[in-house]
């Protein structure tokens, strides 16, 4: 249980006035949603009419589910969703129940479920050819491979497909201990890049770790520059329309504080745990996703490619979430930190939820796999080059990174609201459309708010029509990277309802 005293604190900062209106939401288009309750906004009208579910039951699934899924397979939600159909931002259970996807299959779908630009190029291409390896040529790919690296500044112009996210840093490792000759690799903690042996060791939060020998050869955790828990921050040091509550005395002539002591730290480590001079590669997302949305100081980035490129190292990109425009003022998330990587690895929004990745590196870097047979035998294949190539077609056509900057700004600002209203409301942080919202238990601790909690505020949401994510390490932060399609109406009835959520919630406890 909460302990009273935040409990009693946290309901009187409720705003009064901006309660929502005593009016009755008829939530989902069909069947009644498990609650019903008052909003100011309604669900958004949606012309689009998913096909009738005629799977086997929900009870029959979850039985199969149970018996023939490997355990580590989890649900969302106490009695979880069977989903089965999509369109756009939106998603449909067995039932026929309409629900808002802040979440995209895990910031997957970019452009939208079923796009149907990305539908008929997948079409086109199971017509005509579905399957060679590389041992041909076949167009699809090379025109993929012209396309893609065209996003890219610089000399990054070498592309390698492959499947998975953890694929494509795996082959980053491997490419940065080859091309350097070193072995050591750099990691922020709370990062994550993947599940395979390899990358497992790379990723820095004990959830997503296994205890195997040798997972973490050769690679050094270091302090995450984290502004809002971190030992150092401001109320300047992000790149986000929302700071944290955190005083800061920065100017212009100290430039930020947070970003030297954390540069100092990672200094540290080359002074004392890397071979002098030999470090073969420093990793990190351009904004941390499963740790949480979590964005560094500004420079903070840029000092340490520098730092690691100094010492015979690569920067490596993981552009896995942040890619593809979704932080709104860039197509990738470094450009956000003013650098130029050697490599960058992608996945997730590159397919729209086709099981597809790249890494993009320098032709120079890219030689290092001459020296061995080096194959991958769906890498690129015809249908994920067709589908690549429709998902940045319609980033360009329907400008959705544009979309991402705007809209992604409503909504961290209309959460800043809740932020401002709400004790348990932390912080609230990102940009474009990757926005994090932590919920503490203690405003000046920063305590994270217990997972039980967190969960009853985010089950009723589900029950109100929304679908977030969540994530950090202890499990206490809303993550919110819809597909990019989303708009504003959108938006205010996703923060109408996580408002109706957290305000029950406290009435409640
Ligand atoms: C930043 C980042 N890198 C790598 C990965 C691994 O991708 P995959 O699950 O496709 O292997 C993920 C997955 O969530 C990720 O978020």
């Amino acid at each position: 249980m909460m302990s009273r005293n935040i409990l009693a604190h946290s309901s009187r900062l409720i705003r009064p006035g901006r309660q929502p209106s005593r009016r009755t939401s008829t939530l989902n288009s069909k069947a009644a949603p498990a609650t019903v309750t008052v909003l100011q906004n309604e669900m958004p009208d949606c012309d689009h009419k998913p096909p009738t579910y005629k799977g086997p039951s929900y009870e029959n699934i979850t039985e199969l589910r149970r018996n023939h899924l490997t355990p580590n397979i989890q649900s969302y939600y106490k009695k979880p969703l069977l989903i089965s159909s999509g369109h756009m931002q939106w998603l449909y259970d067995h039932d026929g129940n309409r629900y808002l996807d802040m979440f995209g299959g895990i910031v997957t779908v970019s452009v939208g479920h079923c796009h149907p630009k990305v539908n008929k190029a997948l079409e086109q291409q199971i017509k005509t050819l579905w399957h060679t390896t590389n041992i041909y040529m076949h167009p699809k790919i090379h025109e993929y491979a012209q396309k893609l690296t065209a996003k890219f500044p610089g000399n990054l112009k070498a592309v390698c497909f492959v499947n998975s996210g953890s694929e494509a840093n795996d082959l980053a490792m491997l490419m940065a201990r080859l091309h350097t000759g070193n072995q050591d690799i750099l990691t922020l903690r709370n990062c994550y890049h993947g599940m395979s042996p390899y990358t497992m060791g790379l990723t820095a939060h004990s959830t997503w770790r296994f205890p195997l020998a040798g997972v973490s050869n050769g690679i050094h955790h270091v302090m995450n520059p984290d502004p809002y828990t971190g030992i150092w921050g401001g109320a300047n040091c992000r790149d986000s329309p929302i700071q944290t509550d955190r005083k800061c005395d920065c100017s212009v002539e100290t430039g930020c504080k947070a970003t030297d002591m954390y540069y100092n730290e990672l200094e540290q480590t080359f002074k004392y745990s890397l071979p002098r001079g030999k470090v073969a590669a420093m990793f990190a997302e351009s904004i941390q996703g499963v740790g949480g949305t979590v964005q560094f100081p500004k420079g903070y980035i840029k000092k340490a490619a520098e730092l690691v490129r100094a010492n015979g190292g690569v920067f490596v990109a993981d552009e896995v979430q942040t890619g593809f425009g979704r932080t709104g003022d860039h197509f990738w998330g470094f450009e956000g930190h003013g650098i130029v990587p050697d490599i960058v690895t992608m996945a997730k929004g590159i397919g729209n939820g086709f099981p597809m990745a790249a890494v993009v590196t320098t032709p120079e870097i890219a030689k290092s796999l001459g020296m061995a047979l080096h194959f991958n035998t769906y890498g690129g294949n015809p249908m994920a080059s067709a589908v690549g190539i429709a998902v940045l077609d319609v980033i360009e056509e329907e400008q959705l990174q544009k979309n991402s900057l705007e809209v992604g700004t409503y909504f961290l600002n209309k959460l800043a609201e809740l932020r401002d209203s709400y004790e348990i409301v932390g912080d609230v942080r990102g940009k474009g459309l990757m926005i994090g919202l932590e919920l503490v238990s203690d405003r000046k601790t920063k305590a994270p708010l217990g997972v039980p909690h967190v969960l009853e505020i985010w089950e009723q949401c589900k029950d109100m029509g929304v679908l977030f994510g969540r994530g950090g390490l202890n499990g206490n932060i809303f993550r919110i990277k819809p597909p990019m399609c989303i708009n504003k109406s959108d938006v205010n009835f996703a923060v109408d309802v996580l408002n109706r959520a957290i305000s029950d919630f406290l009435a409640k406890n």
